[in-house]
């Protein structure tokens, strides 16, 4: 988050998104921080919701352990609601800027909101007005049922990280219908999918690269199996690397990056798993990579902020050596 400002000093046409979780932060310093970015960059960021998934990063805020997955979602839901009200307590016309009558606002277009809910109370109104955009940007990634009917009511863009057509198309089907369910047009709910091209001025030296970076020295093995450990809560060193993986592991964490794990590698060990996850890790850490001169370049300059408290390793040796550049547009933040 704090990178935002100065991201958005140094370009003039890209939209920054920054991570949040609704698990750790209070709404009201999210919308006052979030309306302060939006204007300071002239209404350029936009907010990844997301609920974390780790137990470790939420002994950092004073749990032993995370809520149940679904429960996280409950409170996000909520947690949403209390700051787009928030953002919305300064009606339009509300600041008069009268400095002859001594009147900086109209106080009968400031409200409170007075919200008590289950998860949170606030009173309001926001200490400030909303900025240029009045509601930044709202980003999501929601995979498992729950994640993505969150995903359909709430974000303006969602990203995901399938890896077939038609699993994408699915998931775009899903999330469209369940937005309608929302009482959202559709196609208010923009939904990308990450691509990662692994790139060289021929194709025996994008292939070079590719393998460079993925591998799977045991280095890599390692890193790619701390991360995956990290996103879904479960610790892999604990299996054979040259074994199926056993049935019925479940998590507390990101439910749909395990499932999607398990399922795709039915059939295969796990350290023949793991090259395909070194990839998808790889996206991320893509995502980090800033352009030549760190402005605004064809869409690699990196626009990742993450502020959910996460112990997860940073990006694995893999991803540190491969040239790819992700194409993709505002991007959602990494690790947390
Ligand atoms: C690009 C991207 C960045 C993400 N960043 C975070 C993050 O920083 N913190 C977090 O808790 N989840 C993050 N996620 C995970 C999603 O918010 C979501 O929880 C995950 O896709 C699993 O969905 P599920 O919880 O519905 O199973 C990210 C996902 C993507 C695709």
């Amino acid at each position: 988050m704090p990178f935002l400002p100065v991201l958005a000093r140094e370009t003039r046409h890209m939209g920054f998104i920054a991570t949040m979780s609704t698990s750790f932060y209070a709404p009201f310093i999210l919308a006052r921080t979030m309306a302060t970015m939006d204007h300071l960059t002239r209404g350029r960021v936009g907010w990844n919701v997301v609920t974390s998934s780790e137990d470790l990063a939420a002994r950092n805020y004073g749990m032993d352990a995370l809520p149940p997955h679904d429960e996280r979602y409950d409170r996000a839901d909520e947690f949403v609601e209390v700051v787009k009200a928030l953002w919305d307590s300064w009606e339009p016309g509300a600041v008069v800027m009268d400095a002859g009558a001594g009147r900086y606002a109209d106080h009968t277009k400031v409200h409170p909101i007075h919200h008590v809910g289950k998860y949170h109370r606030v009173r309001g109104p926001l200490n400030m007005p909303a900025g240029p955009q009045g509601h930044p940007v709202l980003c999501q990634a929601g995979g498992s049922p729950r994640g993505r009917d969150f995903a359909a009511k709430h974000a303006d863009t969602i990203l995901s990280a399938l890896v077939s057509v038609p699993k994408m198309k699915a998931y775009r089907d899903d999330v469209r219908a369940l937005a309608t369910a929302h009482g959202r047009s559709p196609d208010d709910v923009k939904v990308m999918y990450i691509v990662s091209p692994v790139l060289g001025e021929t194709e025996a030296e994008a292939r070079e690269q590719a393998r460079l970076a993925f591998g799977m020295d045991r280095l890599q093995v390692e890193a790619t199996l701390a991360i995956i450990s990290a996103v879904t809560e479960v610790d892999f060193l604990q299996f054979d690397l040259d074994a199926e993986l056993p049935e019925g592991i479940t998590t507390n964490g990101h439910q749909s990056i395990l499932d999607d794990f398990v399922r795709r590698n039915r059939g295969r060990t796990l350290r023949e798993a793991l090259p395909e996850r070194a990839r998808l890790g790889a996206r991320r850490h893509a995502r980090r990579r800033a352009g030549p001169d760190g402005r605004d370049d064809a869409g690699g300059a990196a626009a990742t902020a993450s502020s959910s408290g996460s112990s997860r390793p940073a990006a694995t040796p893999a991803a540190t050596s491969t040239r790819s550049r992700a194409g993709s547009p505002p991007h959602c933040a990494g690790a947390a």
